[in-house]
């Protein structure tokens, strides 16, 4: 997700300690696999174009638009002693439903300088000073058009309604630093907003808005410490919730070769900032919280008295005993309260199973909501992506719903898509990958959020396996 070395020694580092690390990435060795690069994540070696996909149920008449998902996918084969899973080539799937039918499926790597160098194409197109580097995060519509991100540095990629890199674009000019994987819409202005950092600046973040045409208008620079890696932010009526967490840059990961230079450090403060939307940086309001990580939060409203309520998948650790990919600690849905007068997070479980990805019905970001879903993790250490369920929570009355796809049947994210406009909270579509182990196959299953135990109601069968991944949206062909 944020492995981008080159900008970042580019930036921070001389060619002598740069020359140092290739060293160390090129001397270091390892005995057994890497467990990012067998099994269920064995990267794909070709891009396909399927038509007319089998389906087995009934797909909903007015789902029409495209299911897009993406992750890492290495080509070239990578050092298994430094590899980690966040820094590999980003590939992203699409399958396109309409009328009824699935129409197509397409996966295509994201032409960074060493997928095309590999694949023998010439560049793509980018802005003078914009590394094509790795994008591999999320995917989805801004604006009418599709874009790839990723965290720490690299330029927003656009992409065709097909899946081709178009170009490296900075958000046509309006994006002067860096951009986020995980920009939040504003239901009720079109307006995303997204907490960016850089992976060579180490003492400032950035509040970036966009308006609902997709142009940056606002790049607020938030003073920081120590180089933190923040994932992703969230969103109520009036603030930005800015998770300022102990995972930050490490200097002695550059030095030992490892592209994913992150590394949990105790030493960093934990801290929670509410930044008023428009506000200036020296209004936010900041909250210490007991030390942990978040990669994501699910949705976040304001009480009455003027405090928030956040909701999270809170890691114990990140990144502290494992190089491979995130650490195998507990990671529990938990209830956070930013009280308006207090000046520390209160931290209430309301799931201490571990699990990931939580999403909600985005309609309702920045506000009082009920339901959320989330992909559980069932063995801490052997990779995030290992359980066959998926979470439904009942944030009224504390129940939890399972959906169990069954043996060595295993979902990833899963999104939630209204039947209409105006249809309720729970009124909709779960929509995700499922990979199948027992046949080395994938299903793009679709659940009923309101019959959430019930078999999907359909499911399009992609004839490979498709590697786990992070993010996935639905982008509808109208307001998409
Ligand atoms: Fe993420």
């Amino acid at each position: 997700m944020s492995g981008n070395i080159e900008q970042v020694i580019r930036g921070g580092v001389n060619a002598g300690i740069k020359g140092i690390a290739q060293l160390s990435n090129a001397l270091r060795s390892r005995s057994g696999e890497h467990p990012y690069l067998v099994g269920i994540h064995a990267p794909l070696r070709e891009e396909h174009t399927l038509t007319n996909l089998r389906v087995t149920g009934t797909l909903p008449n007015d789902l029409n638009g495209r299911y897009l998902r993406i992750g890492p996918n290495p080509l070239a084969p990578v050092n298994p002693a430094t590899h980690h899973w966040f820094t590999g080539e980003g590939m992203v799937h699409g399958v396109r439903l309409g009328a009824g039918t699935a129409q197509w499926y397409r996966n295509r790597w994201i032409r960074s300088a060493a997928i095309s160098d590999s694949l023998g194409e010439a560049p793509v197109a980018a802005p003078a000073g914009r590394a094509r580097g790795q994008v591999n995060t999320n995917v989805l519509g801004i604006a009418g058009r599709t874009w790839a991100l990723v965290e720490a540095g690299v330029s927003p990629v656009l992409l065709s309604d097909e899946l081709e890199t178009m170009a490296y674009d900075p958000f046509g000019g309006s994006l002067r630093g860096s951009f986020s994987a995980h920009p939040h819409r504003d239901p009720d202005t079109g307006e995303l907003h997204a907490i960016c950092y850089r992976g060579d600046v180490h003492d400032i973040v950035w509040h970036t808005v966009l308006n609902a045409a997709g142009e940056v208008v606002r790049e607020l620079a938030i003073p920081v410490s120590d180089g933190p890696s923040m994932h992703d932010c969230a969103l109520t009526k009036r603030y930005v919730l800015v998770f300022d967490l102990p995972v930050t840059f490490s200097f002695k990961m550059v030095l030992a070769g490892h592209p994913f230079p992150y590394r949990w450090n105790p030493e960093h403060p934990a801290r929670v900032g509410l930044l008023p939307r428009s506000g200036a940086a020296a209004d936010i309001r900041w909250y210490e919280v007991d030390p942990c990580y978040v990669f994501h939060p699910c949705n976040a409203f304001e009480d009455e008295a003027g405090g928030v309520t956040v909701d999270v998948v809170a890691h114990d650790r990140m990144f502290d005993d494992n190089f491979d990919g995130p650490d195998g600690s507990r990671a529990t849905f938990e209830r956070w309260t930013l009280g308006a007068t207090a000046s520390k997070v209160q931290r209430r479980v309301i799931d201490d199973e571990s699990q990931e990805f939580p999403r909600y019905d985005e309609r309702l970001t920045g506000k009082p909501y009920r339901h959320a879903y989330a992909m559980a993790i069932a063995a801490p250490g052997a990779g995030l992506v290992n359980d066959t369920r998926l979470f439904h929570h009942d944030l009224a009355t504390g129940q939890r719903e399972v959906h169990d796809f069954g043996p060595r049947r295993h979902p990833g994210e899963f999104v939630f898509v209204p039947r209409h406009a105006q249809a309720g909270e729970t009124e909709g579509w779960l929509i995700g990958l499922v990979v199948d182990m027992n046949t080395q196959t994938t299903d793009l299953a679709v659940l009923a959020a309101d019959d959430f135990t019930a078999p999907p109601v359909a499911l399009v069968h992609l004839p490979h396996r498709v590697p786990p991944g992070f993010h996935g949206n639905w982008v509808p062909d109208v307001g998409g």
